[in-house]
């Protein structure tokens, strides 16, 4: 009883992992067609057209590898979906380019120096192809025999038969090999291969030759032709590994453990030169290859002078990804400094980016976002409660709005109905303030509040923005 309660935890936490909703979960790439043009409403994706294209050009510049060291900026108000474009690029560009995304403030709460941070950062945006050939053996069983010593103690001895269409060998099994043939319960008539180097052993499947003579497959067998050519093959294996990787893995005082605690602390600067020597060597060799990833840097304002011109270093490395920022600053004081400049990044650098400009959202773009949130947060809501959600979002924000949804979904529950309406819309709208009325909160209140700041407004937002 209780083994089947556990059980039905366990299935009901697993769902809810599966399903968990984040800010960007409904985006699921940039929307785009085989020719790079956008899509109206695609893969999650809405609007933002000027953007998303050049997007997708910039996709295309790294996936052909060739470039290193470009970087774009995405410009534009809050809530104009530049992180969502980030995120519809990593999407876009699968698992086998690196892609790592941290925000601008994270430099400054790591136990680490801010450079050591970006350097992480931009290494762990490296991939290195990594090629490496091994000996196989590749084969339809013909036999498994294998000869239990008659007192029942002792090694077991055994052979195994295998044949492709032209050739057919016998070879003699040792304990160990026994141990995984019958774990991996191999029979005749399975194709199998075995590494020569580890000894392991894998299923293909089974061959077709035997597809009749069998009642007791299952559906989920899997029929594979028996090999042909010679029974013992190369094969070449790809792994891609980021620099990092390879840089935690060779430092000597955290060893390859610190990749699962995350606590990698600093690397020595010159296991780093050993490193780059190295892959320099292999990439000579043709044993591995360089895959320039991405490295995106969110709310990149909040970097400061000297990251900045480390950046600026960092992008002339042959080795350097494509560096990807964005932010939502106008003409603003670069941290660090007390000059003023566009973005508050400095003129040198933004000189070296493309700048792609994200625009505010039209009615109709803001009212399918919503509706893209709303499915993605399984909520039912009446036409008319998506209308008045859409003006919230046109005159407050994108974000307030769809906030709105998950307790609008709520409320609706609590009174036991499936469908959100009009009223549960209102009802959220005044249990929970936007930013202008919570701002008209606190100036018709301040005096009640603790640290009170807000001698002239205007000023009060200067300090806190520094
Ligand atoms: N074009 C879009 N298509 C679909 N969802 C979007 C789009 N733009 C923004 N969103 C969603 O709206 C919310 C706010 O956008 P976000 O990307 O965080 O804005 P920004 O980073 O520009 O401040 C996020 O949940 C985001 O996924
Ligand atoms: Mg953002």
């Amino acid at each position: 009883m209780a083994s089947i309660a556990a059980a039905k935890v366990a299935e009901v936490r697993e769902t809810t992992r599966v399903e968990r909703v984040g800010a960007h979960s409904h985006i699921r790439g940039l929307g785009l067609d085989d020719s790079l043009e956008p899509r109206v409403v695609s893969q999650g994706m809405v609007g933002q057209l000027t953007a998303r294209r050049a997007a997708g050009v910039v996709l295309e510049m790294i996936k052909e590898g060739k470039i290193a060291g470009r970087a774009i900026l995405l410009a534009g108000q809050p809530g104009t979906g530049k992180t969502a474009i980030a995120m519809g690029m990593a999407q876009a560009l699968g698992a086998d380019t690196p892609f790592t995304s941290m925000a601008g403030s994270e430099i400054y709460s790591l136990e680490m120096s801010k450079t050591e941070a970006l350097t992480q950062a931009i290494r762990k945006s490296i991939g290195v192809r990594i090629k490496e050939e091994t000996e196989i053996i590749e084969g339809e069983v013909v036999e498994v025999q294998v000869d239990r010593p008659a007192t029942g103690v002792g090694t077991k001895v055994g052979k195994l038969t295998l044949k492709t269409t032209e050739m057919e060998t016998i070879y003699d099994l040792g304990g160990k090999m026994i141990e995984c043939i019958m774990k991996e319960k191999v029979q005749a008539g399975d194709v199998i291969t075995i590494d020569k180097a580890t000894g392991k052993i894998s299923k293909l499947g089974r061959s077709f030759t035997r597809a009749r003579d069998y009642d007791a497959t299952g559906p989920q067998t899997r029929f594979v032709q028996c090999p042909e050519g010679e029974l013992q093959k190369r094969k070449e294996v790809v792994h891609t590994v980021s620099l990092h990787e390879v840089d935690v893995i060779n430092s000597r005082t955290h060893g390859f453990l610190a990749l699962f605690s995350g606590d990698t602390g600093e690397i020595k600067s010159e296991v780093r030169e050993q490193i780059n020597a190295k892959v320099a060597e292999w990439r000579e060799e043709g044993k591995a290859e360089i895959v320039p990833g991405v490295l995106f840097i969110d709310e990149v304002h909040m970097l400061d002078i000297e990251c900045f011109s480390f950046l600026n270093r960092a992008l002339e490395n042959e080795m350097a990804p494509v560096v990807i920022m964005a932010t939502n600053r106008g003409i603003t004081r670069i941290r660090g400094t007390n000059y003023v400049s566009p973005h508050g990044i400095p003129i040198d650098l933004l000189d070296r980016m493309n700048i792609v400009a994200t625009k505010p959202y039209e009615e109709k773009e803001l009212k399918e976002i919503l509706k893209i949130r709303c499915e993605e947060e399984d909520c039912e809501m009446a036409e008319d409660a998506l209308t008045v959600l859409t003006r919230i979002a046109g005159e407050t924000s994108l974000r307030y709005a769809i906030q709105l949804i998950t307790t609008a979904g709520l409320v609706s529950r609590k009174r036991k109905s499936n469908e959100v309406q009009m009223e549960d819309i209102k009802r959220v709208y005044s249990l929970f303030l936007d930013e202008n009325r919570s701002m008209q909160f606190l100036k018709e209140y301040q005096d009640e509040f603790m640290f009170n700041d807000m001698g002239d407004s205007n000023d009060a937002m200067e300090v806190t923005d520094g």
